[in-house]
């Protein structure tokens, strides 16, 4: 890198920046910007998981006082772009999986719209579908590459004639089920259609990806589409790509002469329409040699897609990185359904991947009977295993290390089931955590001389992850001002062109690209610039990036207690230590890994989308059976990280710390209920049953 920046502002304890809006109400969310007589959308959707609409009844949902429209494939506009065909809703009569989009009312009122929707009499012929997804299928087909880019499978030296020479050997078949991001913010859409013009308030992690995708697939300029999310309420990756229900809420907006139109995805709708992370059926083996010393490590991984669309989750990916062997295979399988799209949830690839693997590594060291944490020491590399490149900074042992002190892991007792307290078995774990610290090219920011300071636009998103606060510093550190003297304004495409909010690289990509427009402003201005000067900056190419492996590392340390009568399982206790760079903010980063953690927890207790290959649909699509990690869940979680300044990554000296919190913690309660039972569970979420 060119050069570090000089902390100030950075690394200090900021509130966030936002937090008084929201917690006074203030703060306006995608379906609460005011706007005047907006009319409300309720859509219609199909009953079927395929089949063909034969006939469509609206005569009472026309007559229905307060309808405005009743939208069809048999009325819809045509799209100008229907090369993706999730977003392709509307253009015939075809229904690809249950829950699909196919037609909308549009009210004076919500209540009006949901009603009238109900009074459509929508006739379907039913076409045999496939929603079964099972291991041991034999119609699986290899993907072009996993997302977004990786290759679909590596294979290097020679595992099988190694893995059959191997003194220790573990086969282990992992299972992940699917699982629904469930942002407490439901997917909304506000459409306001002025001539050729679009405006879209949308609950999105990128006003700028939005704006490119809906102006193509309406075939607009994308001058003329104007996307605006100030804040939003969650999206763990469901917010990352436009769903369908903005194209809704946008060829609605077609019907009601300029009056914008609100739709708010109900929760329900939420699980066949915003994205989920797919099924996993992985199976991990691992050849050593009795003092554990790993020589080949197979991933081969399962998972289903949309026959519409396809979308690969890169779960063995990590398994290429994490540790030392001369003989390695990966694969990626996929089973195309008549199923809803999958698509991002928190740490796509590697929150499901490292569960088996790190499960995997836990079975290892008790078969070898060696201690988990000296087994994963033993198998550090010295550089990438599979690019030999060097890493920009690794330092998983520290973490594993520095876990280990914290934990209290040394007075450990490896033998398992072998504490009891009061009717319950008491059990630790351990595993480790990787995430790529990755950038996404092409962000913009524009910095410019106030009267009292200065103002920096971006359009970039901040989820309620503490970024508007992090990037204000980052802006005041480059420009070398205080917090005070700088407003950042995102959320807005009339700002400069921001990536997604996606892969943790928003603070890399866009605080890059701060740094450079203060660059760009001091070579143009210097240091006494007038009122009004500005200039703009963009993410520079790193010459780094190509010579080093750039990832953060972690580790999750876990406490499990399990009824020995019931199988009851509580987490009392869960640590980790992070080593993801610089921390530009204590206070919102420590929030991050938190979160992250706790979704960790949520998967390996609860979370389960169970769907019904009868009728394509997932029957707990709500609250009240789709369980999700509550307060009373969660015991005392102890977040730490290195003091670690990786000068390879960006100016800051950072890494995205987004998703990483979330990866490896299932694995640790596994591990940990192993310790504590002697039972291995290889399936989530760890029910008691499990423990029966
Ligand atoms: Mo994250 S799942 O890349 O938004």
């Amino acid at each position: 890198m060119t050069h570090l920046l000089e902390p100030r502002v950075i690394g200090t304890d900021v509130a966030r920046l936002d937090g008084w809006a929201k917690v006074t109400g203030t703060a306006a969310y995608a379906f609460e910007h005011p706007l005047s007589n907006p009319a409300h959308l309720h859509p219609l959707v199909s009953e079927v998981a395929r089949g063909r609409i034969t006939e469509v009844d609206a005569s009472r949902a026309r007559e229905l006082p307060g309808v405005l429209a009743v939208l069809t494939h048999e009325n819809a506009p045509r799209l100008a772009s229907t090369e993706d065909a999730e977003l392709a809703i509307l253009q015939g009569p075809e229904v690809h999986f249950r829950g699909e989009l196919i037609g909308a009312v549009v009210a004076e009122t919500p209540e009006i719209a949901r009603h009238a929707a109900e009074l459509v009499r929508i006739t379907c012929e039913t076409w045999p579908h496939d929603a079964d997804f099972f291991p041991g299928r034999d119609d699986l087909y290899k993907p072009d590459q996993v997302n977004p880019f990786f290759a679909t499978d590596t294979d290097q030296g020679d595992f099988d004639g190694a893995y059959s020479a191997s003194a220790v050997r573990i086969d282990a078949t992992c299972t992940t089920p699917m699982e629904h991001n469930n942002p407490m913010e439901p997917h909304t859409t506000v459409a306001i259609r002025d001539g050729d013009g679009l405006t879209l308030y949308d609950s999105t992690q990128g006003v700028h990806p939005v704006r490119r995708t809906i102006a193509a697939v309406f075939g607009l300029d994308p001058e003329r589409v104007h996307v605006v999310a100030p804040h939003v309420g969650g999206g763990f990756g469901s917010k990352g790509l436009p769903h369908a229900h903005v194209v809704l809420a946008a060829m609605a907006a077609e019907s009601t002469g300029g009056r914008p139109v609100k739709f708010a995805v109900t929760r329900q709708q939420m699980f066949a329409l915003t994205g989920y992370r797919t099924p996993t059926v992985q199976r991990v083996r691992l050849g050593a040699d009795r003092e554990g010393k790993l020589n080949a490590i197979a991933h081969e991984v399962v998972e289903l897609t949309s026959r519409i669309k396809e979308f690969a989750e890169q779960s063995a990916e990590p398994s290429r990185h994490m540790y030392a062997a001369a003989n390695r295979r990966t694969t990626h399988r996929l089973a195309a359904l008549d199923v809803p799209v999958p698509s991002w949830m928190r740490a796509p690839g590697e929150c499901p991947g490292m569960f088996a693997a790190e499960v995997a590594m836990d079975e290892l060291a008790a078969a070898c009977g060696i201690d988990p944490i000296e087994l994963r020491v033993r198998n550090e590399p010295e550089s990438d295993p599979e690019s030999g490149l060097p890493f920009s900074s690794r330092n998983l042992v520290e973490c594993l290390r520095e876990g280990a002190r914290r934990f209290g892991w040394q007075d450990r007792d490896p033998a398992p089931a072998a504490r009891r307290e009061g009717g319950w078995l008491v059990g630790t774990g351990v595993a480790s955590s990787v995430y790529p610290a990755g950038v996404i090219p092409g962000s913009a920011a524009l910095v410019r001389r106030t009267g009292d300071g200065y103002e920096v636009r971006i359009g970039a998103a901040d989820l309620g992850t503490g970024t508007w606060t992090a990037l204000s510093q980052i802006a005041a550190d480059a420009l070398g001002v205080g917090l005070d003297d700088i407003v950042l304004r995102i959320g807005d495409t009339r700002f400069p062109n921001a990536s997604v909010a996606g892969g943790s690289t928003g603070i890399t990509g866009w605080g890059s690209a701060i740094v450079d427009a203060v660059e760009q402003f001091r070579a143009k201005f210097g240091t006494d610039p007038d009122e009004g000067d500005e200039a703009e900056g963009t993410t520079p190419h790193n010459p780094d990036r190509g010579r080093f492996e750039m990832r953060a590392f972690g580790a999750q340390f876990a406490e499990v207690r399990i009824r020995e009568d019931t199988g009851e399982i509580r987490v009392p206790r869960l640590l980790g230590v992070f080593a993801a760079g610089r921390i530009i903010n204590p206070r919102t980063a420590r929030s991050q890994f938190l979160g992250g953690m706790t979704m960790g927890l949520s998967m390996a207790l609860h979370e389960e989308s169970v769907l019904d290959p009868r009728f394509g649909h997932v029957v707990n699509h709500d609250f009240a059976g789709y369980h999700v990690a509550t307060n009373a869940d969660v015991g005392d979680i102890e977040v730490h990280w290195l003091d670690e300044h990786d000068p390879h990554v960006n100016p800051m000296g950072s890494k995205g710390i987004g998703e990483i919190g979330i990866v490896g913690t299932a694995a640790a309660i596994a591990n940990a209920a192993h310790h504590a039972t002697g039972r291995r569970v290889r399936d989530l979420p760890m029910t008691p049953d499990r423990f029966l």
